[in-house]
Parts: structure tokens; sequence; C-alpha cells
């Protein structure tokens, strides 16, 4: 009897503890997984930095994580491997906010708070290097599509350059939808006679031609892809395990932008930051697209279509990061290895949000041998239960605009330093997509 109370007792004292606080169990959750958008000047809408700014938020807050829609993180654990840019909270972590919401979203001592993390002036690589900028400000209508273009921007590094991260900052982010830097080798046709920071639109004979760049001692230049920005994915760090994204000489960048209207004329001039490595790099990191089909028809009013893609690699390659690429009827996509050994693994799994063009990069980059087959996996709602379905009555198949579908998966391969990134794929295989 007098045990059992005792045990009560404690049991009290348990629970009742000095209740979870704001600043002393929430801020230092906030400072790891949410103000990284939530905050001035970044993506989210509403910022996360002080209790009178989150107060208001409370119940959206406890809704929005207990559903796992924040943070954005689409990677079913049991499937994929182990990221190093894994921004989900632990079981845990959602205990404590949703205890905290529970409990009247109390303040608490400010005292108790972690010191507020310095976030660096918009840039999350840190302080660049370089950086690359529009030469001037681009003019944007105030309404009809802005058809996607590119712009080149005559940088012409001035030596063999070897790039640790890269960050693409909208200037305007109103009006960009999403945006990529490409490096633009020495010698190659494309975009060589484009107009110097004026929107272009390359011919599809210079995209072919650019597939074929010379061959040169030393590592190969080639068309690649420094740094996207999609909502979730700016900034891009390639010295995973010691790698370094290689620029030759005489390179220029160009941008690829996909512009938004608003109603109102407006004005943009974007820019890539660039981070050079600190060291000889002991590989090279090579973005590009890994898998890719034009090929599918998703009939009208489909409610799970599925769609293939592949891609045989001729070349040993480790991946270390993947972005899947679809439009507004995509709900979820995998990815997986099929080794020549005859095994597969599933490298990445999870449901697909069109607002979220999240990049996943692997903690330990996947070894992939020669002869390893790469398939994606994607499955569309065509159907009216899709609140983003533009129209469910039409046959939908490949196509730029986001009322067409694609099916791509942008990968970030690691090789040696003196490899050559064009061998990993069939020769003259068109390398750029327009999305
Ligand atoms: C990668 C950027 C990013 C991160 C990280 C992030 N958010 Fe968000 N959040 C957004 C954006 C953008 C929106 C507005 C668009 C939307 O609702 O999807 C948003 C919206 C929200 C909303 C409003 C949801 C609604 O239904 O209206 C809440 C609440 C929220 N976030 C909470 C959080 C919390 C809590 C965290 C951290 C645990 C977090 N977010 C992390 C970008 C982010």
């Amino acid at each position: 009897m007098f045990r059992i109370l005792a045990a009560g007792l404690l049991a009290g004292a348990v629970i009742a503890p000095a209740a979870v606080t704001f600043h002393r169990d929430v801020v230092p959750i906030l400072q790891q997984r949410c103000q990284g958008c939530h905050r001035p000047n970044d993506i989210a809408p509403m910022s996360f930095m002080t209790y009178a700014e989150t107060r208001p938020w409370a119940k959206a807050m406890k809704e929005a994580v207990v559903s796992r829609k924040m943070p954005p993180w689409f990677a079913d654990p049991e499937y994929a491997g182990h990221f190093t840019n894994d921004r989900s909270l632990t079981p845990k972590q959602i205990e404590t906010l949703t205890a905290w919401v529970d409990a009247g979203a109390p303040e608490g001592n400010a005292r108790d708070a972690p010191p507020p993390v310095q976030f660096s002036e918009g840039w999350s690589i840190g302080k660049p290097d370089m950086i690359v900028e529009y030469p001037h400000a681009l003019d944007i209508p105030a309404t009809g599509i802005v058809d996607q273009s590119n712009m080149l921007v005559r940088v012409n590094f001035p030596k063999d350059a070897w790039i640790g991260a890269a960050e693409v900052r909208p200037g305007n982010p109103r009006v960009v939808h999403h945006m990529k830097a490409w490096i633009r080798p020495p010698n190659s046709p494309w975009m060589k006679d484009a107009p110097e920071g004026e929107l272009y639109k390359p011919t599809r004979a210079q995209f072919a031609a650019a597939a074929e760049e010379p061959e040169t001692k030393g590592p190969r230049p080639v068309q690649d892809i420094l740094a996207k920005f999609n909502p979730g994915v700016n900034a891009m760090e390639f010295t995973n395990g010691g790698a370094a994204k290689f620029v030759a000489a005489g390179s220029d960048i160009v941008f690829e932008i996909h512009y938004a209207t608003t109603g109102k004329p407006e004005k943009d001039r974007s820019r890539v930051g660039i981070i050079f490595a600190k060291e000889p790099p002991k590989e090279r990191y090579f973005t590009t697209m890994g898998v890719n089909t034009t090929n599918f028809v998703i009939p009208p009013g489909a409610t799970n279509h599925e769609v293939r893609a592949e891609s045989v690699l001729q070349a040993k390659t480790k991946l270390a990061w993947v972005q899947p690429h679809m439009h507004l009827r995509a709900k979820d996509y995998e990815l997986r290895a099929h080794y020549p050994s005859g095994e597969t693994q599933v490298l990445l799994k999870g449901k697909f949000d069109f607002n979220w063009q999240l990049g996943y990069e692997f903690a330990k980059p996947i070894v992939l041998p020669k002869g390893t087959r790469l398939e994606s996996i994607a499955h569309y709602d065509n159907s009216a239960n899709n609140k983003w379905n533009p129209n469910p009555n039409i046959e939908v198949t490949y196509g730029p605009q986001t009322t067409d579908e694609m099916s791509v998966s942008f990968m970030g391969f690691i090789i040696g330093v003196n490899d050559d990134p064009l061998a990993l794929f069939p020769r003259g295989r068109v390398r750029q997509v327009v999305e």
C-alpha cells in the first residue's frame, strides 16, 4: 500500500517538471529546423525568430509538425538512406512542440534560450568568394507567360578552379519561379553567340553540339549544373568526401530562368555565389540529368499512372545527390539501383509535392559500379481528386509548361578527378532539359 502510494507520488513528480517553455525548449528546435526558412527575407511567409512572431502560429505549428507537412521533407525513412540535409523532426522534437502548444504556448524566461543563430546575409553557404550577377536588371512584364529562357554572363574564369559550394539567389523572389546556373565551358557552341545579359533561347542544334565538347588533358571541361534554385533547394555543397566541382579557365555562367508574372511590371537581378575549394579535390562532382523520359502518355482521369525511366551507367561512379523533378500531377517518386550483381536497392522513396522540389544529399555517396541500371518510378494523379490538377479531362504528355508533365531525376555524381563526366552515359545523349 505504502509502496503504491510512493510510486504515485513519484510519477506525479515526474509529470510536473517546469512546463515546456518557448525559450528553453522550443527555440533550439526552431533554430535547427525552422528558422532557415522562417526568418525575414527568406522563403517562408512568416518569421519564427522571436516569441512575439511565433506565438500566433502555435496551433498551426502543432498541426504542421504532427502531419509532417513541416518541415518539408519527403524521404520515407523506411526505405531511404541517410541524408545530410534531412530536415525532418525526431519524434521527441514533435512531442516537445506539441506539449508546448498544449500547455498554452508559455514564453518562459528569455535567459533560458540559446544564443541566436547568426544567418549570413541571405547566403546559406556562407560568404561567397565570388558572386556572378546579371550585368543589369531585367524587366519582367506585368502579365503573360515569359518563356523559360537562358542568360549568358561572360565571366571568363581566369584560371582552372575547383568549387566547393555554390548558391543561386533570386534578385526578386516574386518573379523567379525557379532557376539554374550552368557552367558553360570555353569552346562550347551552346550560348556562344548569345547577347550578354539578355534572355535568349538556344537552339536544339546548340544543345546537341554541346554534348560533344572536345576532350583535353586533365579534367575535361563540360557543361555542368553549378547550382539550382527551387523552393526547398538553393545551396549546393560539393565537398562530400573531398570532392569539388571543376570549372575550366575561360568558362562562363549561363542562368536558365523560369519567370512568373505578378500583375505589375517587375525587375530582377539574380546572382550565384561561389565558394572555392580550400584544398585540391580528391574527386570531381558533376551534376546532370541522370534519368529522364519524354515517352509517356497519362490518360485523362487516371488516379495512379506509373511512369518508369532508366539509365545504364557506362562507367563506375558514386551518387551523391538526387532531385526528382516533375510537375503538378506527380504524387510520388522512387529511385532504384539495379546492380550488375543482380541485387536491387531502393535509394529513395517518398511522396512528391510540386511546390517543394527538394534535393536529397546522401550522407555516404552510393557506390554504383559500371553497368548499374538506375530506375525511377513515379506516379501521377490526373483525376479531379488532385487539387493541383489544372485539367483532369486531357491526356498529358511530356512538355516544358507546368501544365505538361516531366519525369526527370537530376543527379550529383562523384567521379575521379580526371575521369570523363561524359563517359557516364551513352554518347550523344542530350543532357539538357527545359524545366
Ligand atoms: C525549407 C523551408 C522551410 C522550413 C525548413 C520550414 N518551413 Fe514552415 N513554411 C515554409 C513555407 C514556404 C511556408 C508557406 C507555404 C506553405 O504553407 O507550404 C511554410 C508554412 C508553415 C506553416 C503554415 C502552414 C499552414 O498550414 O498555413 C507553419 C505552421 C510552418 N510552416 C511551421 C514550420 C515549422 C514549425 C518548421 C520547423 C519545425 C518549419 N515550418 C520549417 C517553409 C519552411
